[in-house]
């Protein structure tokens, strides 16, 4: 019999728990694919007195992380307490610099600290596995570090927040605002109590910028990625987007560009023929486009213990195996710098919606102001706003534009001018298009 992998593990929360849980339901068939036993010797957190629902006679209750990390006994330390801080980072180098292997699915530590710790892992020769990082249960990671290792990539792109995608989704189809969107959310614990992180786009630009490293091959940087949320969309604009043929969704986009990595975070108009634009609710997806290849869409829940432990146990797994790749799927002194796109320089399609005061002229003078910058305007939709008895109401009337590719730069110019002539009421709202 082949020695069993020793693991301990750090958190026995949401997944921590589930983690061990499956660990144990699965020993057999675990056991048979790697070819050893995987077992529990060693769990902590914060409380030992708390009820987890968990069996754990025989395993030791280590008393910190730190002491897990540095156990002898412990093959492959499993960090799931979250945040880019102490305890779960300290440990986690403690762990790499002992040569073990360390499995975590903690974003906001890969997304910060990613490229010491690779660095620790290369030096010490233990693995560094965060499959459960990006999308949980979506093998993603694996797919472009190993699947797609001989596959040049030119854009990676995906919905990567369930939060966000479930608000877009009740706003598409129930026609409700986004604040009842999110106060649903937040009911139904799909949003935290302060959703910030997740609705104005850090979270999806965390596991944006893991993705367009293991693709492109760029050292890890968060702050590399220009990010927008969604607070400023409305009903009006996913109508709007449905008649002309779109759905809007919050995309991490990581695209090579002539002019170098773009990564950004925004609402987008995706085609309704899209994979990307059926997923629907807290799912996620991501979409590879690799050279030579159709894209790849992996679809599949983004959170949640079962599909997060799912993720985990397949690190560790691994593990188990003797399986090792490169972090960041290269040696980390091949990971090249990146610094982040500027916006303006951006390319693509833009949908424009101003509201249009009622006097003559205006819309000869929008299209004058979109015609100076070379935007050439693919659709456009005039809504008379109803009064709600079928009668048109007077007042400022919508304008919906749908632009060829043009650039960002283009387009903030002649919104500028549209507004300074004073055709237009309010701020124009703008959504980028993305085709496939
Ligand atoms: N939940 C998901 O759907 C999901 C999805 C993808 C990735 N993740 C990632 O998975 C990780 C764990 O998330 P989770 O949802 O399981 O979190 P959680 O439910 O809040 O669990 C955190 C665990 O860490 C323990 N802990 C906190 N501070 C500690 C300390 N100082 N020393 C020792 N233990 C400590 C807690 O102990 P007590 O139980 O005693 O309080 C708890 O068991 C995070 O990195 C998260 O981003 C989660």
């Amino acid at each position: 019999m082949v020695a069993p992998l020793k693991v301990g593990i750090a958190g026995l929360g949401t997944v921590g728990a589930e983690v061990v849980r499956v660990i144990e339901r699965q020993a057999a068939t675990l056991t048979a694919r790697c070819g050893r036993p995987i077992k529990v010797v060693a769990v902590t957190a914060r409380s030992k007195a708390k009820k987890r629902g968990l069996d754990l006679r025989g395993i030791d209750w280590a008393k910190s992380p730190l002491a897990i990390a540095t156990d002898p006994n412990v093959d492959c330390f499993v960090e799931l307490i979250g945040g880019a801080g102490d305890p779960a980072g300290p440990a986690i180098e403690a762990a790499l610099a002992a040569g073990k292997s360390v499995v975590t699915a903690n974003k906001a530590l890969i997304a910060k600290h990613g490229l010491k710790l690779a660095a620790l892992a290369e030096k010490h020769g233990g693995a560094l596995n965060y499959e459960a990082a990006v999308g949980a249960a979506i093998p993603v990671i694996k797919t472009l570090r190993e699947g797609l290792a001989g596959t040049g990539i030119d854009r990676i792109y995906g919905i990567l927040n369930g939060t966000c995608n479930y608000i877009l989704t009740r706003m598409e189809q129930e026609g409700l605002s986004f604040e009842a969107c999110l106060a649903d959310a937040q009911r139904l614990g799909y949003a935290e109590a302060d959703p910030t992180f997740d609705i104005d786009g850090h979270d999806t630009a965390q596991k944006l910028s893991i993705l367009a490293s293991l693709a492109f091959g760029t050292k890890v940087s968060e702050s590399a990625v220009y990010v927008e949320g969604i607070r400023s969309i409305t009903p009006e604009d996913l109508r709007a987007a449905d008649d002309l043929g779109y759905r809007v969704k919050l995309l991490g986009v990581a695209v090579r560009t002539a002019k170098g990595i773009e990564q950004r975070v925004h609402p987008t108009m995706v085609p309704k023929t899209s994979s990307i634009a059926q997923v629907m609710g807290v799912t996620n997806a991501v979409t590879i486009d690799g050279q030579g290849i159709p894209p790849i869409t992996l679809v599949g829940a983004g959170a949640g213990a079962a599909a997060t432990a799912s993720a985990v146990v397949a690190d560790i797994a691994d593990v188990a195996r003797g399986i090792r790749a490169e972090p960041f799927g290269r040696p980390v002194a091949g990971l090249k710098a990146i610094s982040k796109a500027p916006m303006e320089r951006h390319e693509g399609g833009y949908y424009l919606r101003m509201l249009a005061r009622d006097h003559a002229g205006t819309a000869a003078t929008i299209a004058t102001r979109l015609a100076e910058q070379d935007i050439s305007i693919e659709s456009i939709v005039q809504r008379q706003p109803d009064r709600g008895d079928g009668k048109a109401k007077s007042g400022p009337v919508p304008v919906i534009l749908i632009t060829y590719a043009t650039s960002e730069d283009a387009v903030r110019r002649a919104l500028k001018a549209v507004q300074a002539d004073k055709v237009i009421s309010g701020r124009p709202q703008v959504i980028r298009i993305e085709k496939n």
